[in-house]
């Protein structure tokens, strides 16, 4: 379960409204609606924060819709224990319609899943049918939320950074070395991704296990 929803008064939770607040308000030209979620490395909370923070941005009265492009690994589905029988895979292939995927979480938030595993990954991110797809949601919904693979170990978070509004870099205490959270940065900056920040996962401490550390160095 996610601490956003097991623990909504807790200081992680607060941390989470934080980076909702910096998201709706960071950028005065330009609306954050599209958002990548991805890190270095495997492991590192990409999965939980995507889901945290699209939980945080359906609060209100803003539609959200959570996608699973971690065609490699998802896990999206197991985390908010649903079905993954169809979805992004799917509705890419155009062997299904959105309405026939997307799963209804909430009044708010809506979440389609990985589907079926392709045996290529980047190219059908790449595709045309991504890009109409991105298109076609954002008329639908305030923000789409995409869960990625890690930056250092495949090409489909960066080119999903080149098509969406911004893109978060999770970083996970004591664990992400400070030189791969460089070659990150310095991979996305080459695709002129629009770096959002970076989100420090699972800091320990005795006062509250979860923190999120949310800025632009
Ligand atoms: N704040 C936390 N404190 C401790 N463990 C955590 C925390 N957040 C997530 N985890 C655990 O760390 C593991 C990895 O988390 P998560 O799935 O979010 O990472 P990921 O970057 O999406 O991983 P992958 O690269 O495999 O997709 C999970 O087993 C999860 O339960
Ligand atoms: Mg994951």
């Amino acid at each position: 379960m996610f601490i956003f929803e097991k623990s909504p008064k807790s200081v992680a939770a607060e941390a989470y409204r934080a980076l909702k607040t910096n998201i709706q308000y960071s950028s005065f030209d330009k609306e954050y609606k599209t958002i990548v979620i991805t890190s270095s490395n495997p492991g590192e909370g990409k999965s939980t924060t995507a889901g945290n923070l699209a939980l945080t941005l359906a609060e209100g009265e803003a539609k959200v819709l959570l996608v699973d492009c971690d065609m490699r690994k998802p896990s999206v589905h197991k985390n908010f224990r649903i079905t993954n029988t169809y979805g992004i895979s799917d509705i890419l292939l155009q062997k299904k319609k959105v309405t026939e995927v997307a799963y209804s979480y909430n009044k708010n938030l809506s979440i389609i899943t990985a589907g079926k595993v392709p045996p290529n990954p980047a190219e059908m991110l790449a595709s045309k049918a991504m890009t109409a797809f991105l298109k076609e949601m954002k008329d639908h919904f305030d923000y789409i939320v995409l869960d990625t693979p890690p930056v250092q170990a495949v090409a489909d978070a960066q080119i999903l950074s080149t098509k969406t509004d911004g893109t978060l870099v999770v970083v996970r205490a004591g664990v992400t070395k400070k030189d791969e959270v460089k070659n990150t940065i310095n991979t996305l900056n080459k695709i002129n991704a629009n770096i959002i920040g970076t989100i420090l996962h699972a800091v320990d401490n005795t006062r509250n296990k979860y923190q999120y550390y949310y800025g632009n160095e």
